[in-house]
């Protein structure tokens, strides 16, 4: 399918200070616009990025059909930009998609939409190292109805943000705190899709746990409260004796593309990495015996973040809250050094523009 473009004729980039970026706060100049009406997906459109238009029966604003993802496209050199997996974020949209009722998206059509919009947008691809164009897909259900139903029209738009660190703690550690009444997900439900009614849910119990000091909720499982899920926006891991630990994805997690590749990297480093239920119980456990050496989380706008008190009740894991531990810094170095393309991919992750 062709992809039409509209330049716009006024770039804001000269408005923007590049020094001083914020997660999520400045767009680049333009869009990708794709309906999908009548049964099939229409021609994409590269557009102004600008505001759009709908109606107040929209359904996705009545019933929450709506889904997202996320990834990055980083500065290679003046000539290369790398955009990081997005075959595996098409597959993750799509699977959103199927949970969500929504339609699916045709893999050539994603890669070539991004390749379009990040290329026509490439000034807007900040240079600094850590520093990115994060890339936001995202789909909602655009039909005319009030009918608590599925939609028979969708709108799909990719927009994209010049960023910095997603915490304003930047790399210092995060502090978390579990919530004793409410949780994220249940198996079965969409805890491991991204749809966004996943996020306007853990805004309450994550402005409870910021009241009380903390960045984000570390989320337990729904039946037992015991097993540990993941982070607000990210998955988790713990690194207890030498074995690298993380919640196994049980289908109320989020199986995030970053944490795939932490995996994928501790493995090809000789690491053991185990996937099974990890409980609160244990974790405490591990740092009072001092068999718990680091914690830290994963996502695309977190990269790897690292964890410096977790609290419980009564108990509170308290690592290095001052600094980053040795495995997750040698983690962040590989990861960003393959994204940045500063270091060998021998994983063939990073795809060129
Ligand atoms: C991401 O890491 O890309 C996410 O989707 C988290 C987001 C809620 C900021």
């Amino acid at each position: 399918m062709k992809i039409s473009i509209t330049e716009t004729d006024q770039s804001r980039i000269s408005e923007v200070d590049f020094n001083h970026l914020q997660f999520g706060r400045i767009f680049s100049d333009h869009m990708l616009e794709m309906v999908y009406k009548d049964g099939q997906w229409h021609e994409p459109k590269i557009i102004p990025y600008g505001p759009i238009q709908f109606t107040p029966s929209m359904q996705a604003l009545h019933y929450g059909q709506a889904i997202f993802e996320g990834m990055k496209a980083y500065h290679v050199d003046d000539e290369t930009l790398h955009l990081f997996r997005p075959k595996d974020h098409h597959q993750r949209l799509n699977n959103s998609a199927r949970r969500l009722c929504m339609p699916e998206i045709d893999e050539q059509i994603f890669i070539e939409g991004l390749e379009e919009l990040i290329s026509l947008d490439h000034q807007w691809v900040p240079k600094q190292h850590g520093h990115a164009l994060y890339v936001r897909p995202f789909m909602f259900a655009a039909e005319e109805y009030l009918a608590a139903k599925v939609s028979k029209e969708y709108r799909f738009y990719v927009i994209t943000s010049p960023v910095a660190a997603y915490y304003s703690e930047g790399f210092n550690p995060v502090k978390l705190t579990t919530s004793e009444k409410f949780v994220r997900a249940v198996e079965g439900g969409t805890g491991e899709a991204k749809a966004a009614g996943n996020y306007a849910a853990s805004f309450l119990p994550a402005q409870n746990a910021q009241k009380k000091g903390f960045t984000q909720v570390i989320w337990l499982d729904a039946k037992e409260k015991r097993f540990i899920e993941e982070v607000g926006t990210m998955n988790i891991f713990f690194q207890i004796d030498e074995k690298l630990v993380t919640p196994k994805l049980s289908g109320s997690v989020l199986p995030g593309i970053t944490r795939r590749s932490v995996i994928e990297i501790a493995k090809n480093w000789g690491t053991v990495v185990e996937e099974r239920r990890v409980g609160i119980d244990e974790i405490i456990e591990a740092h009072k015996s001092g068999r718990l050496k680091e914690v830290f989380g994963s996502g695309t706008a977190a990269v790897i973040s690292p964890v410096g008190v977790i609290q419980h009740g009564d108990e509170t894991i308290r690592l290095d809250e001052e600094k980053i531990g040795p495995f997750a810094k040698k983690m962040f170095a590989t990861i960003t050094g393959i994204q940045y393309g500063k270091i060998d991919d021998p994983f063939g992750w990073t795809h060129p523009i």
